[in-house]
């Protein structure tokens, strides 16, 4: 095992890992541009928002250190991941703009190392940029052979925000594109010694590593979709409820239960870029890609639905409360989510919108500033809204039921995404409008599916 490992890119994977690795008692060497990031992990503080990371990092044994200069991370590891963003292209695809830059630095650090020294690509590429672009720059920069006197992997991620500690040492695979063996065994040796458990790797080739990425997100997105259509369908359908559609559907081994809720899009840094990205790259080629295309389009449209209805059932002249502005919950990335592009899209048709987030508030200020207003509580939301969307499946959104039930509330519409609320302690009290239901659907305590 080399002595340490250095981590290029300490952001929202980055910085989780290098905390992670640290915990299994490896020397760790962060290395970011940006100073902030740098300085607060050098005093082992979180440079992102990430639950758990704080506690790791605080607590972990291994040696951590931070700097901004790549050439002596670079010198002083034997292994280097790289993990800057990759923005999307115009084209769709994954712009390499960071990550050759940090090649050519990394480059450059090898042609003074006379040891072998592994490079792992974890950043999201599109498939061939490994083999196509990283691998001869480096080779150029640093005068040494991929397979030989370097080795080179590519080993994206598919944790989820949120959850990023424990999907990293808990995945249910790990993904290896490999140049060799010996940068294969390598990299699985360090797999080996950091996760919690024997999960198995898949090694191959670069560029069938690079399109399994994207596969498997892509997947997840068309079973998020089909979830969503289902719900759709179910809404027009009397007496039809998602909940007990989708709980038949996951008890095939064929299907499974994961990401069949069936409520409104996905969103995120990965799930629709991913989709996109593989539609690019067979568009690129020749090949077929309606499935793809066909997901994107129709979560694309999940917000002007939700638009629609909320537009249905808004008193005139009256406020949208929109509750949830990330696109999932435990995190404060609001990339892609449900509830900012409804904020945006009601906000752009001159309604009034007022929205809570319990951690994104500001991070939603930030992308859309002054688009809408920003409660600081639920309870201010609820208060200055005619009508609430619950656009994320916070777990404190269930507060609601308690905060309408006061005599002194008034009586407001809530259309449920999530159906997370309780129907039988809203009877009375609110307008619920749960999504995925239709009418004449037996109404008792829904139990979380
Ligand atoms: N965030 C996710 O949920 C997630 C999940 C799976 C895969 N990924 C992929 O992982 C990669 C990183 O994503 P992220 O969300 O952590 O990005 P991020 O933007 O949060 O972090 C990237 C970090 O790289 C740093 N950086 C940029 N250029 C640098 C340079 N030349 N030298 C040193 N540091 C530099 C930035 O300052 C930043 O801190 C992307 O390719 C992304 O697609 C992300």
């Amino acid at each position: 095992m080399p002595e340490a490992i250095s981590i290029v890119g300490l952001g929202r994977l980055g910085a989780p890992m290098a905390a992670c690795l640290a915990h299994k008692g490896l020397r760790v060497i962060g290395v970011d541009s940006s100073p902030a990031k740098v300085a607060a992990l050098a005093r082992r503080e979180p440079p992102v928002h990430e639950p758990g990371l704080a506690e790791v990092l605080a607590n972990a044994p291994g040696e951590i250190t931070a700097t901004m200069d790549l050439h002596e991370a670079v010198r002083d590891s034997g292994v280097t991941f790289i993990v800057v963003a990759t923005p999307s292209d115009p084209g769709g695809g994954f712009s390499l703009s960071q990550v050759l830059p940090v090649c050519e630095g990394v480059g450059r650090a090898l042609r003074e190392k006379a040891s072998y020294h592994l490079v792992v690509l974890t950043s999201t590429v599109m498939p061939g940029a490994t083999g196509g672009q990283v691998r001869p720059l480096l080779e150029d920069r640093s005068g040494k052979t991929c397979g030989r006197e370097l080795g080179l992997c590519y080993n994206p991620e598919f944790i989820a925000l949120g959850s990023v500690v424990r999907d990293f040492l808990n995945p249910d695979f790990v993904l290896v594109g490999e140049s060799d063996r010996r940068a294969g065994d390598l990299l699985e040796a360090l797999y080996r010694r950091v996760l919690d458990r024997h999960s198995p790797l898949a090694r191959m080739s670069w560029v069938n590593a690079e399109l399994a990425k994207l596969a498997v997100n892509t997947y997840v997105t068309t079973k998020i979709t089909f979830a969503n259509m289902l719900a759709r369908i179910c809404e027009r359908l009397d007496g039809a409820d998602v909940d007990v559609v989708t709980s038949a559907l996951g008890l095939d081994s064929r299907i499974g239960k994961k990401y069949l809720k069936g409520a409104i899009g996905y969103g995120g840094p990965c799930f629709p870029r991913d989709n996109l990205a593989l539609a690019a790259l067979a568009r690129g080629i020749g090949a077929p890609a309606d499935l793809a295309e066909a997901t994107d389009r129709t979560n694309r449209g999940e917000v002007e639905r939700l638009a629609e209805r909320v537009l249905q059932r808004l008193p005139r002249d009256g406020t949208v409360g929109v509750l949830g502005l990330s696109y999932k919950p435990d995190t404060d990335v609001v990339e892609e989510s449900q509830g900012l592009l409804l904020s945006l899209r009601l906000a752009s048709a001159g309604i009034p919108v007022v929205a809570f987030d319990p951690l994104a508030n500001e991070s939603a200020q930030r992308a859309a500033p002054g688009a809408f207003q920003l409660a600081p509580t639920l309870e201010e939301c609820a208060r200055r809204a005619d009508l609430l969307v619950l656009a994320t499946p916070w777990p404190q959104l269930k507060e609601l039921e308690v905060l309408l039930s006061r005599p002194a509330s008034r009586r407001v519409a809530v259309i449920d995404c999530w159906r997370q609320l309780d129907p039988v302690l809203l009877s009375g009290v609110a307008e619920y409008l749960p999504l995925g239901i239709g009418s004449g659907a037996p109404r008792a305590r829904r139990e979380e599916k």
